[in-house]
């Protein structure tokens, strides 16, 4: 048992998905998984282990924001033997070039946040998904002929601001969407030697002011957490 989680060494499988809200790693395991067995509650950010076409996968919570997947991430790579964490999210565009429902695979998440640099010594400002996941899910996706963008974005701490402009960061290194976790998850995964991405499906697109609603957000993100299982599969 860790600090966090409260499944029992063994109970956790080698790779994690790991959408941010609880409910919604309960509509994967319930949806998606075979022989689901609920392993932790803590907080109510909740984890299973089932089956997904015979291999065992888990499902669990990140929580919000760099501080918590930075907790959750943590434990699961250090008291569970997790080899791989695949971030399932959602994200704001910064640009209308994107739309809402495409899904992007992170291959470089900026950020201001000084997690990495105070955590683990880590200096970059901008981080790569650690590991093979990454090329993996492309290659997947392709197997699939599901358009998925590899795409450089912003890990922001700030979900409300004064100012309407894109921040400072993001037009540093281009970023074409924002969301709030990809950096801690990254900055972990590569200082412990660990397998890590970031999946995306674009939520909100932030110049337009198009979002996708609250009861069309289960379907839209179906096709993202396939993409998910059949890449945990190899
Ligand atoms: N900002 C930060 N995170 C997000 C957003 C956003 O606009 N949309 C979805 N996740």
């Amino acid at each position: 048992m860790s600090v966090h989680i409260a499944a029992k060494k063994g109970e956790i499988a080698k790779t994690v998905l790991q959408p941010g809200d609880p409910r919604r790693a309960r509509y994967i395991a319930e949806n998606f998984l075979e022989e689901v067995k609920l392993v932790s509650e803590t907080r109510s950010i909740l984890y299973f282990t089932g089956l997904y076409k015979g291999k065992e996968i888990s499902v669990g919570a990140s929580g919000m924001g760099v501080p918590s997947i930075g907790i959750y991430s943590y434990e699961l790579f250090t008291e569970f033997d997790v080899d791989t964490i695949i971030r399932i999210g959602t994200c704001g565009a910064y640009t209308d070039e994107l739309k809402v429902f495409d899904v992007l695979n992170v291959n470089n998440a900026a950020s201001e946040s000084t997690y990495a640099k105070y955590a683990w010594e880590i200096e970059e400002e901008i981080l790569p998904p650690p590991g093979h996941i990454f090329s993996l899910l492309n290659k997947t996706a392709e197997n699939r002929s599901l358009n998925l963008i590899p795409t450089t974005i912003h890990t922001s701490d700030i979900f409300y601001r004064k100012s309407q402009e894109i921040p400072e960061i993001a037009k540093k290194y281009n970023c074409s969407a924002v969301e709030m976790e990809a950096f801690a998850l990254f900055a972990n995964a590569q200082y412990l030697g660990k397998n890590a991405a970031t999946l995306l499906t674009v939520s909100d697109v932030i110049p337009t002011g198009e979002f996708i609603s609250a009861d069309q957000r289960e379907s839209a993100l179906k096709p993202m957490i396939e993409l998910a299982l059949e890449a945990a599969m190899n």
